[in-house]
């Protein structure tokens, strides 16, 4: 059964920031036995931006994203009803959507974390959408923020290739069911592997006082590549059909499809799945690697900058990772 929506959910604009210290392919080879040539062959990415020093955090990244986004349409925050910050490396893991919330001064909205990795951005979206679509809330900043960098064994060349930190910002906003950009989502979740890719806690006894009580310290990332890889290609384009079946839109109507920016290689080896243009895929991984739930909404809004995408333009976004988890939301642009 589906349920009629009492409003429409539509992007009305985009922002983003990232760290200013870039560190290319050859700097890594200086730290771990790798090389620029195995890097860009095996995943595209050429450099990759680093948040570094002292009071420089992701949520300075992210309210710059979130500040740039509500310049572009002179929105006044206090207009802001909800934030959602979409993030798995948190300044403070009570949650950091609360200070994004008085650094812009939004001081009308609620503001909460969602964390679903390099799915966050769509999770995230999805969950404002509904917000929306159920006449709660008019106007809402979705952010998606991470620094893997932080998390990141800079021993381990499998892994510390891959990451970069930044943040992206989109603003969405009521309108009329009919002219929604927000047309529909997918979104799927594997427990079973959740083993394959994780930033897991880890216990150790603190012995510094007699209670000697158990307590916690975050591992750094690990992942099983090759796994990870197998179930990115295997499901998002499954997902992308469901997503486009669902709403009975061809595939050939697309216009632009923007995927998680993890690995050239996936990108390709979903656009022959799907038997779509890859100049149809719009990417920037060679610039910033993979920033996790940043990477869709950094793309989102170089694309708008650039003016590739255009009002009117129906838009496929998903995201795949830790979790493991993946979806898919259709958007069909509209400013
Ligand atoms: N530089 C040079 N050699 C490297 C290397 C590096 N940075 N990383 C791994 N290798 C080596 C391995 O040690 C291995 O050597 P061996 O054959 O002597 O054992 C060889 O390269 C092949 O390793 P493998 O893991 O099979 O490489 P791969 O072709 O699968 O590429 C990834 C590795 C990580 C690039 C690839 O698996 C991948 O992109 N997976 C998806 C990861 C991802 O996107 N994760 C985030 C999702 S949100």
């Amino acid at each position: 059964m589906t349920l009629l929506s009492k409003q429409g959910a539509s992007i009305i604009a985009t922002g983003s920031a990232v760290p200013e210290l870039c560190i290319n392919n050859h700097e890594i080879s200086k730290v771990v036995e790798t090389s620029d040539e195995w890097i860009v062959s095996r995943t595209g990415i050429k450099e990759r931006r680093i948040l570094n020093g002292i009071n420089n955090s992701i949520t300075d990244l992210a309210t710059l994203a979130a500040i740039r986004a509500l310049n572009k349409i002179s929105m006044d925050p206090l207009e802001i009803d909800l934030i959602i910050l979409a993030t798995s490396s948190p300044n403070d893991l009570f949650g950091s959507a609360s200070q994004i919330q008085a650094n812009i001064g939004a001081y009308n909205a609620a503001a909460f974390d969602i964390t679903a990795a390099c799915s966050g951005f769509i999770v995230s979206l999805t969950t404002a959408t509904q917000f929306i679509e159920n006449g709660v809330y008019n106007n809402i900043l979705v952010i998606g923020a991470d620094a893997l960098s932080k998390w990141t064994d800079w021993s381990d060349r499998s892994t510390c290739i891959l990451f970069g930190d930044g943040a992206g910002a989109i603003i969405l906003q009521s309108c009329l069911p009919d002219d929604k950009g927000i047309l529909g989502f997918q979104l799927n979740t594997n427990g079973q592997k959740y083993n394959q890719l994780c930033l897991a806690y880890k216990d150790y006894y603190n012995t510094s006082n007699s209670l000697k009580i158990t307590q916690g310290a975050f591992n750094k990332i690990t992942m099983n590549g090759r796994e990870v890889y197998k179930f990115a290609v295997s499901q998002v384009p499954e997902s992308i059909e469901k997503c486009l079946y669902k709403l009975d839109i061809p595939i050939e109507e697309i216009n632009w499809i923007i995927l998680h920016q993890a690995n050239k290689r996936i990108l390709e080896a979903v656009a022959n799945k799907l038997i779509i243009n890859n100049n149809k895929f719009i990417s920037n991984l060679d610039k910033y690697g993979n920033t996790s739930a940043a990477s869709i909404p950094l793309v989102l809004d170089e694309a708008v900058g650039k003016q590739i995408i255009q009002r009117g333009q129906k838009i496929i976004i998903s995201g795949f990772g830790a979790g493991l988890t993946w979806g898919t939301i259709a958007i069909q642009w509209k400013y």
